[in-house]
């Protein structure tokens, strides 16, 4: 069984490419196993990273299995609500919340704000005060714990712009108890993305356990311990590994962390969710034999999935419609590809030196693992159309 027989390649020949195209089985698959990974664990809460995709179907299938939502916008939050998550389980984040965006939060009452520095305390606290609301927030605390992921999604490291530093922890808390608006409940981490290292997660627990011991000495004490997100997932083999083991990862952090009393944890995880359930289908343009390699010139770019050309980042790709010869299987003709995109920047390249059986103008490409950071990254550079959308649900 290889990927192109898990697709519905038939159906694909009448859609207009590029598309992305949901697998609301594995979907549905995934969230049944975060269901099933957090079942036995009462005080265990999981908001779905709406930034790794925003498609109104999969956030209305994620809001019915219950989860909450992790938002970064006022349009998210929006879209979240419009989505069904209830504001209770919303939680907003981001170093620079704008004034209408945390307007919008107080009106829906959202269950609480990631605050990542004293000055947007302060805003938080002077626009509640003037709407006649009492904020709840956490706050975001940089802890310094290297994720061992690519650099550009790496977020707990002192030199970055997210979170308070640990040494301004306690003053903040106490500013935040002097404003009248503001109820801090709890603390915010998170160390960034496509965490593979799941060490990394015992490190984090180790250090939120010392931050706690330093609250506690100040008589300090909070209900609300977030993680954040990152759990990685597998680009290599998505096939073999399609649903990502929510179970060990939230276990890493159970088995470390010391949770006072009543104390609630919560976990953002994007990439896992939705990662494996989305592909992007593209047509082959041209093949074109240039000086030194031959090229699969696509009808997708980067501006339909930015992942490779902005963070070099391997999507596996399948030719879905080359045909094998007679007697011979997939593997047997192999040719070496740059697999390249339309745009007019040398960057907007998908892969290079990949072996795909011989392809040809209007074979159709897919590109795997493709759910996360793909469609909600598209943009319309060159005056290029945002790209289509289909799921499996249209096809039952
Ligand atoms: N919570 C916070 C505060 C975050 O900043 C993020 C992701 C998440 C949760 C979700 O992380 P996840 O579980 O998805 O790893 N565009 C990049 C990824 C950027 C991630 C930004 N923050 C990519 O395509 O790899």
């Amino acid at each position: 069984m290889t990927l192109r027989h898990h697709l519905p390649t038939e159906s694909f020949q009448a859609w207009q490419t590029p598309f992305y195209y949901y697998d609301m089985e594995l979907l549905r698959t995934t969230l049944r196993e975060i269901q099933r990974a957090c079942s036995n664990t009462e005080n265990l809460h999981v908001h779905y990273a709406v930034k790794a995709n925003a498609n109104p179907k999969l956030l209305a299938a994620i809001a019915a299995a219950g989860l909450g939502a992790d938002c970064v916008s006022g349009g998210e939050i929006r879209a979240a609500i419009d989505a069904g998550f209830p504001a209770g389980k919303i939680v907003f984040a981001g170093v620079g919340k704008s004034d209408w965006e945390i307007r919008t939060a107080l009106e829906h009452d959202i269950f609480c704000f990631n605050v990542e520095s004293m000055p947007e305390l302060d805003n938080i606290n002077h626009l509640a005060a003037e709407m006649g609301h009492k904020a709840r927030v956490a706050l975001r605390i940089n802890p310094n714990v290297d994720a061992h992921t690519h650099k550009k999604i790496t977020t707990g490291m002192a030199e970055n712009k997210f979170g308070i530093a640990m040494e301004d922890m306690i003053p903040t808390i106490r500013h935040a108890a002097e404003l009248p608006c503001v109820d801090c409940i709890g603390l915010h981490f998170h160390i960034g993305s496509q965490i593979l290292d799941l060490d990394c997660f015992p490190a984090l627990a180790e250090r939120i356990n010392e931050l706690q011991d330093a609250l506690d000495a100040a008589d300090i004490h909070l209900t609300h311990i977030n993680v954040g997100g990152g759990l990685g997932i597998d680009y290599e083999a998505p096939l073999e590994n399609p649903v990502p083991s929510f179970a060990e990862y939230f276990d890493s952090f159970l088995r470390h962390l010391k949770l006072r009393p009543g104390q609630q944890l919560h976990f953002e995880p994007g990439r896992s969710v939705v990662g494996q359930c989305g592909h992007l289908i593209s047509r082959v343009l041209y093949v074109k034999q240039g000086a030194t390699k031959q090229f699969l010139i696509l009808d997708a770019g980067f501006t339909d999935l930015i992942r490779p050309a902005m963070y070099g980042a391997h999507h596996v790709i399948t030719n879905l419609t080359a045909s094998a010869g007679e007697g011979e299987t997939d593997t047997d003709r192999r040719v070496t590809y740059d697999v390249v995109g339309p745009i007019c920047e040398s960057s907007d390249v998908f892969a290079t030196d990949i072996p795909l059986p011989p392809s040809q103008r209007g074979d159709l490409i897919a590109l795997h693992s493709a759910g996360a950071y793909g469609e909600v990254m598209a943009s319309t550079y060159n005056c290029r159309a945002l790209p289509q959308v289909h799921t499996s649900d249209e096809l039952s």
